[in-house]
């Protein structure tokens, strides 16, 4: 494989809990959805190659309902990256950590029957008597009184040694963790299309507008054809 930018990458863990980044794909008027959902055309294939290799460095990559409805897949790294992460003393593959309020998740979607390792499900007690018994059985069920940022972050580090954890949307979720200002470090491809519609997101939504970080650095710029990959350092 051809050395990618991201293949080194260092950070700085913050000393009292799990440092936490983001990746997204937004098109250059700033959009995460086309028509509702993340189409294939939002972002290259040397995006996707490039979602892995950031995914390379993280214990566990944690997604929303909506997204793993729509992308029923494990986040996971292909196997030629599986080196790479235990060079570096993580398991060959990162955890997926999927949170849902209403337990309405597919047992027969890929992310469960295809997992190397058994999903961490976060959900209240009301969303887990929704999950179909299916997925108690193929994944680790953590039923969590209020499932915030904080109490997520605390609960993946201290039960499942997670020390690194990767969020893939959608972008209620970036929101919250945003909000409890729980995110250091943004991962952006910039992708040449443009969406228009209203209806659709931004790599952000919630009720508030957030509190302005203290700063936010621009790490890196890296041009691959007509896209641009950025890092953000954030610090509140
Ligand atoms: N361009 C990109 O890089 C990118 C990346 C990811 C996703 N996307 C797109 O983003 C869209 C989805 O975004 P979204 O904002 O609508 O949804 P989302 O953030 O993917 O998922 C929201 C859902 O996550 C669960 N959830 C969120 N916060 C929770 C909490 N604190 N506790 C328990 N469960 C919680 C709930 O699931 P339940 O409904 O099951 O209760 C909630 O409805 C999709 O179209 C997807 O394709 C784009």
């Amino acid at each position: 494989m051809l050395h990618h930018f991201y293949q080194d990458l260092r950070y700085a863990k913050p000393v009292d809990r799990p440092f936490v980044a983001c990746n997204m794909v937004t098109s250059l008027d700033g959009k995460v959805t086309a028509d509702g959902t993340q189409p294939a055309s939002l972002g290259s294939p040397f995006d996707r190659r490039t979602m892995g290799v950031i995914r390379s460095h993280f214990d566990a990559v944690l997604a929303g309902g909506n997204t793993i409805r729509l992308h029923p897949y494990y986040l996971g790294v292909p196997s030629h990256l599986e080196p790479l992460r235990e060079n570096k003393g993580l398991a060959s593959q990162p955890l997926t950590v999927l949170l849902t309020r209403s337990g309405n998740l597919d047992a027969s979607s890929s992310v469960f029957t295809k997992a190397p390792r058994p999903p961490i499900i976060l959900t209240t007690a009301e969303g887990a008597k929704h999950l179909p018994l299916a997925i108690h059985e193929q994944a680790h069920v953590e039923i969590m009184g209020n499932p915030d940022p904080h109490s997520i972050v605390a609960l993946l580090s201290e039960k499942y040694g997670v020390q690194s954890l990767l969020l893939e949307g959608g972008p209620s979720v970036n929101y919250q963790f945003m909000e409890a200002m729980l995110l250091d470090e943004l991962f952006l491809t910039l992708h040449p299309s443009l969406i228009g519609k209203r209806t659709d997101l931004g790599l952000s939504v919630g009720d508030h507008v957030l509190t302005s970080p203290e700063t936010i650095q621009l790490l890196s710029v890296h041009q691959q054809d007509n896209e641009l990959f950025l890092r953000y350092l954030i610090t509140w």
